[in-house]
């Protein structure tokens, strides 16, 4: 959620930590700020809102600085405190003579934030972090050693985080730790990187060190010490980051999540690449670590996830199910981390997740392992911390998702699920040759009857101008399109903050009908061939009935649908069980133009962040 930088080294420290506070920019925050090692002292700059405010801050206080030669920086998501000068970081020891940036929630700050007072601590802020920085420094004062003060404050601390911390006594030394929070450790030449997520160092470096619980880094210009809790020097593994740093710029578009939805295409060309050669062979998915033999008699799945993860996971409860006949549960991972579950050895979990770093998704995985169910992780990020928890790891390949709004890390986890339920099916036998053809044909397709989606967008931008004054959406569908109807309502929610609701068509007359009248648009994704088309046809005569504007979305060439129709939004033929992976797109297209007509923040929404480490 917030986002971390730490740097010792011969390079411009402001820059780096500016650059690298800024790749880290589509995480969300409030407010930003930096303490930078320069002449001696420890000297502090924060201000609320945008980075380029604390850009402007340090352009005007520039005479100030000497000659930085360590930093550490730091952007908000404000969890405890409301976001503002004195809750941005970093913070200060009583002194100001320790600093502290912090991620993550600290669960024990007030018993810890009383033992302090008493200690005659000067709290100055509401947050949890100023906590951690008093308890350091108080260690520091008997331990003189700020590695040995970490550890020991560290160990005081319930919750979850990632921090790192200065002292002015301790030139150029940053120590970092983490638990529950990402972290890791990027080395250079002469110089050395902390930081809670790759882009902040990517520009610079590829050689990471990512920590794990409990796990603190000593980092200086030439030197990274990894220790355990209990202070035992570890060896760590230097990984190779696969991104580029040319993932992380625009290329000409105007927001990243345009650019992310035209990369869909290629993204899903990327998943289909190495596991489904043609549609004769089958599909080659030697990701999942399970002996077939047991495959064959798996009975129980379940799958864990958040926000549109959880969206991709409904996809792939419907297609399990209808190719594999294996039963299948989805639930929220904030909902599964508190009941009593049935999941036992023989249940095979798998969790989705874009970023590998959501925390209510994590501890459902941690509880699932615990039961000692296999664990299979589909993810955007293969570095992440979800993915070290893996037993089976499927990498989706979508690249660096920039945009707080998922889009083709979404589409990349729909292709995984189609990919994930053909390999079940054929394993076990369920569906017959000429569909199993049938439906390979369609995904090859696929890239290429998106592209025609993305060639015209006219006709959705026009829909997108003529509906952006409306205060309330319902989107519907039915089958394996419903949940594409969540995901479409989500998006528009997320990015204009316009109330969109996905539900149920058939669902409508049970309630939400009452809501209908001319200034509410019902959107539905209605795709002929299937079992749903008539049904939903007929649920949108129910809702025109009373006065609700309509717009469909339909592969369908049918020219007396715009006589039911206010818009009619048409994309190519297909068949209706792969229709999520095309049907999304129109409507991440939607939701994006409208946000655009309306001016707001399309690719940092107020309130959003792109990975949501806390519970
Ligand atoms: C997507 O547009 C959202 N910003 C959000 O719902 C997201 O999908 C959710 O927080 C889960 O994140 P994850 O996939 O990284 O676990």
């Amino acid at each position: 959620m917030c986002g971390i930088v730490g740097y010792v080294g011969k390079r411009d420290v402001v820059s780096v930590l500016f650059k690298g506070l800024t790749n880290l920019e589509y995480r969300g925050y409030d407010s930003a700020g930096m303490a930078l090692r320069d002449d001696g002292e420890i000297k502090i700059y924060k201000t609320l809102g945008k980075l380029i405010n604390l850009k402007n801050e340090l352009e005007a206080r520039k005479s100030e600085l000497k000659h930085p030669t360590s930093g550490i920086g730091h952007i908000r998501w404000a969890t405890h405190g409301s976001p503002s000068l004195v809750n941005a970081h970093p913070h200060t020891c009583s002194c100001g003579k320790l600093v502290i940036v912090h991620n993550g929630i600290i669960e024990n700050y007030k018993e810890l934030r009383e033992e302090l007072l008493k200690k005659g601590c000067t709290f100055r802020s509401q947050t949890d972090t100023e906590t951690i920085a008093h308890l350091v420094a108080d260690e520091y004062a008997s331990a003189k050693n700020l590695e040995t003060a970490v550890r020991n404050s560290v160990k005081k601390l319930q919750g979850a985080y990632a921090v790192c911390v200065m002292h002015k006594d301790v030139p150029d030394v940053i120590v970092g730790a983490r638990k529950h929070a990402p972290m890791l450790v990027a080395l250079g030449e002469d110089e050395n990187f902390i930081a809670s997520d790759t882009p902040a160092i990517i520009e610079y470096t590829k050689k990471t060190i990512y920590l794990e619980d409990n796990e603190i880094a000593v980092v200086t210009k030439d030197r990274v010490r990894i220790t355990d809790i209990e202070g035992n020097e570890i060896i760590k593994k230097v990984e190779i980051l696969p991104w580029e740093p040319a993932a992380l710029s625009k290329q000409g578009y105007k927001h990243f999540m345009l650019k992310e939805i035209h990369e869909q295409p290629d993204v899903i060309r990327n998943v289909l690449n190495g596991k489904l050669y043609d549609i004769d062979s089958p599909i080659i998915l030697n990701e999942v670590k399970i002996d077939k033999e047991i495959l064959k008699k798996l009975n129980k799945i379940q799958i864990i996830a958040c926000g549109t993860s959880l969206h991709a996971a409904l996809s792939g409860k419907y297609l399990i199910e209808d190719f594999a006949g294996i039963s299948v549960d989805v639930e929220a991972s904030s909902e599964y981390i508190y009941r009593k579950t049935t999941t036992d050895e023989s249940t095979l979990v798998i969790g989705v997740s874009q970023s590998g770093e959501t925390a209510d998704t994590i501890t459902a995985i941690k509880q699932a392992k615990a039961k000692n169910s296999h664990v299979l992780i589909i993810t955007n990020r293969p570095d992440s911390n979800m993915a070290r928890l893996a037993d089976s790891l499927i990498p989706v390949n979508a690249g660096i998702e920039v945009s707080v709004a998922a889009t083709k890390s979404y589409s990349a986890q729909l292709i995984s699920f189609y990919l994930l339920a053909i390999h079940l099916a054929e394993i076990k036998g369920t569906l017959n040759k000429e569909y199993l053809k049938s439906i390979k044909h369609e995904l090859i397709k696929l890239p290429s009857k998106i592209e025609e989606v993305l060639s015209n967008v006219e006709p959705i931008k026009t829909c997108a101008k003529k509906f952006s004054s409306y205060k309330n959406f319902i989107f519907i569908s039915r089958g394996i399109n419903l949940s594409t109807a969540y995901e479409g309502a989500l998006k528009l929610k997320e990015i204009s903050y316009i109330n969109a609701t996905g539900y149920a068509a058939g669902e409508l007359k049970h309630g939400p009908i009452a809501m209908l009248d001319e200034t509410m648009p019902v959107l539905a994704i209605l795709i002929p061939g299937g079992i749903t088309y008539e049904k939903i046809l007929s649920n949108c005569e129910e809702a025109k009935a009373r006065n609700a504007k309509l717009i469909a979305l339909t592969s369908s060439n049918d020219k007396n649908l715009e006589s039911i129709f206010d818009v009619v939004i048409r994309i190519p033929e297909i068949n209706e069980i792969i229709s999520p992976a095309i049907t999304c797109v129109p409507l991440q297209l939607l939701a994006y133009y409208i946000a655009e007509y309306l001016g707001k923040d399309v690719d940092q929404p107020r309130n959003l962040a792109k990975s949501v480490t806390v519970e």
